[in-house]
């Protein structure tokens, strides 16, 4: 590696995971209000993997480096930022909008995007409960308005976005109740909260559903994060003035029962976690810190990949979220560190 160079991986056009190359790039020069981040640890998201597909378009810098998410400590800083070198942090919302992604020794950040890393969270979990965890917040408190005491049932509870809903929730002092795809990741589920959970391969969710919403008391928030929602399933077992949150599955097009939606006075919410503000995501990474720091929020780590196994680490992404053919647990990690 020459001066001024750090190992990348990018793609010029968007495809299947092979378009995805690593090799060295000149390492970026942060702006005014941004800080150069040495990364330790980096996340992969679902939605890495519909840009690099071409799925979902945003402008993309040409190279584009993927990756949403990152953790590591600051190099340098740019004269209106008030992080300083040395300084922890992790963040999320890169990759985006034109921005450059994570997958990269080295990120130009601006500090809007970063929080403080607590001393005693590591990059791996911090990067592993970037996005994911910012998402679960603002669905739960943003959007829905959990309060305590409430059930929530969370659609995928295993699931990158699912575990960290359940944790979180949990933590509001709400009871929840999950899904999962073994009796191992019904267990870590319970691990993290869960105070039922049906395993949807084996078990019939229309049956257990309602006999478990018989013990709990109906439904006041439903988080789906599957893509194609079973809405008749669902709406039957809301609370009145129930909240249901979608924040998957851009091309679905259920059927809607608006007849026993409209007479629970149940609402719709949808979001993307991207469209939210840089001081909302600020407000959910800011109690998602003190939840790490005392461990009501442990994000899981699945798969660990150097960058120059990037094009690998997408496919797994795929495999798991929209294939459902892999049967790991917990966050894929992008580790620059790792030769
Ligand atoms: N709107 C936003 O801001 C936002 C943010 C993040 C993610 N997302 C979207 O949310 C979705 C989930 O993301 P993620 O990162 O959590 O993905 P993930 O980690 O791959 O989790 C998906 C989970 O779905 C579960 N699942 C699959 N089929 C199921 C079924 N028939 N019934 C119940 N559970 C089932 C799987 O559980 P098992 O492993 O136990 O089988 C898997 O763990 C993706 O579509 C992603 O694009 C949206």
């Amino acid at each position: 590696m020459s001066e001024g160079q750090m190992r990348a991986a990018w793609f010029s056009e968007t495809g299947p995971p092979e378009v995805i190359r690593s090799g060295f790039l000149p390492v970026p020069v942060p702006g005014p209000r941004q800080v150069l981040v040495r990364v330790e640890a980096a996340a992969l998201n679902p939605i890495d993997t519909y840009i690099r597909a071409g799925a979902v378009r945003f402008p993309l810098p040409t190279p584009y480096i993927p990756g949403c998410d990152l953790a590591g400590s600051v190099v340098a800083a740019g004269p209106q930022c008030e992080l300083q070198v040395g300084d922890r942090v992790w963040g999320s919302n890169q990759g985006l909008f034109g921005r450059q992604g994570t997958f990269s020794e080295f990120c130009a950040v601006d500090q809007q995007w970063l929080y403080p890393l607590p001393d005693s969270v590591s990059a791996k979990q911090a990067a592993a409960g970037a996005l994911v965890g910012i998402t679960a917040h603002l669905g739960l408190f943003l959007h829905a308005g959990l309060q305590a005491g409430e059930t929530v049932f969370v659609n995928g509870g295993s699931g990158g976005v699912g575990s960290a809903v359940v944790q979180l929730a949990k933590a509001a002092g709400a009871q929840v109740i999950t899904t999962a795809g073994s009796p191992e990741k019904a267990r870590l589920c319970r691990q993290s909260g869960a105070d039922h959970v049906i395993l949807y391969r084996a078990e019939n969710i229309d049956q257990r559903l309602p006999e478990i919403v018989s013990q709990t008391g109906p439904i006041h928030v439903w988080f789906e994060t599957l893509r194609m929602p079973a809405l008749d399933r669902c709406i039957p077992q809301m609370a009145m003035r129930g909240r249901i949150i979608f924040m998957a599955g851009r091309d679905s097009r259920p059927e809607f029962p608006l007849g026993p939606f409209y007479v629970r006075d149940l609402r719709a919410i949808g979001f993307a976690m991207f469209n939210a503000s840089a001081e909302e995501q600020r407000q959910a990474a800011t109690e998602l810190n003190s939840m790490l720091a005392d461990g009501r929020f442990r994000p899981a780590v699945g798969a660990e990949f150097s960058i120059a196994d990037a094009a690998q680490a997408h496919l797994l992404q795929e495999q798991k979220t929209i294939r459902n053919e892999s049967s790991i647990h917990g966050k894929i990690l992008i580790l620059p560190g790792m030769i």
